[in-house]
């Protein structure tokens, strides 16, 4: 079954609501046709595997990162940082949709230890990162008129329900953030929803799963029942993010989760993203994971 066809006038409306004033909305008609994206973070974990496909499936990716992209021809890997607008502007001109993965993926040091060790990474990092950071990439959509926003949450916005095997989470759940960069990760999803309701932005806000970035994760996913349950590989995140682009249609605004099939628990309800996005994982831990 296909996704779903939404009219301006319509939506999921999850979890904040949609808003009966709505103004007249020029809303995206992208097709699954040659796009133009621009991927932030795209050097990292996951926007390597996003590019990876978008590539695979003859989009043309401008990449946006403090370093290098792999996978794409060095004129479209933007080396810059999301503090620089000027720098974000360019990149983003011309692009169908923005996938807004560059953060600081985590907390340094939550809960805080004991002086002297109790320090964090909140101003030197999340804020500039997080917090600012998204919100240049919502100006840029904002005045370049780009009609699409994926922005990358994070399951650490429900990890109060997680623990307390209050489950499946579903988009209606409310956030109990882990720690500050799940704060950080609130603020987005907010944001995320103001600019699709005052500006006529079509956002998605995505609460990844745990795709590792190294070693270490990967020995902590063994570990624990949960954290497997929740992993997302590399393939299954890429065709994620290709689907959130090549969908004709869709809502306003909508919370969706992205993680591969659980092995153990289901934890999190992953049906809004198959209903709007027509995506559904494919794989489970630990594929891909090589
Ligand atoms: N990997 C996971 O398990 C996971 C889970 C939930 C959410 N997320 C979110 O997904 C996104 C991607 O995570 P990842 O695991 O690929 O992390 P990553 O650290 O591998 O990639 C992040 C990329 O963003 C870039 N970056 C950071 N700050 C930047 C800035 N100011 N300007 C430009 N580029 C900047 C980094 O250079 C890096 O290449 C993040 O938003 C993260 O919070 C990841």
């Amino acid at each position: 079954m296909g996704a779903p066809q939404y009219t301006e006038a319509e939506g999921n409306g999850k979890p904040f609501g949609h808003d009966s004033q709505w103004p007249s909305l020029r809303y995206n008609d992208i097709m699954n046709t040659h796009q133009r994206i621009l991927v932030t973070g795209s050097a990292g974990r996951i926007g390597r595997a996003a590019v990876a496909e978008l590539v695979a499936r003859r989009h043309t990716v401008v990449g946006f990162d403090i370093r290098e992209t792999p996978g794409i021809p060095a004129d479209q890997s933007v080396v810059g940082t999301l503090t620089d607008l000027a720098a974000l502007r360019r990149a983003a001109t011309g692009v169908n949709a923005i996938i807004h993965l560059a953060a600081t993926p985590d907390d340094a040091q939550f809960p805080r230890g004991t002086p002297p060790n109790d320090g964090d990474n909140f101003v030197a990092e999340l804020v500039p990162n997080n917090i600012v950071g998204p919100y240049q990439v919502m100006e840029v959509a904002r005045t370049l008129g780009i009609p699409r926003v994926i922005l990358a949450s994070t399951g650490q916005v429900i990890d109060g329900h997680l623990r307390d095997d209050n489950i499946p989470v579903t988009p209606q759940s409310p956030p109990r953030p882990r720690y500050l960069y799940a704060c950080t990760k609130v603020f987005l999803e907010a944001l995320g929803q103001v600019y699709s309701q005052q500006h006529g932005i079509s956002v998605l806000a995505i609460r990844l799963g745990w795709c590792p970035r190294d070693a270490g994760q990967v020995a902590e996913i063994w570990g624990k029942e949960l954290f497997q349950d929740v992993f997302l590989s590399p393939g299954d995140a890429g065709r994620f993010f290709a689907a959130t682009v090549e969908t004709p249609k869709l809502p306003p605004f909508a919370v969706l989760y992205a993680t591969s099939c659980f092995t153990h628990k289901k934890r999190y309800d992953l049906s809004s993203s198959k209903e709007l996005l027509g995506w559904e994982p494919k794989e489970k831990w630990p594929d891909g994971i090589a």
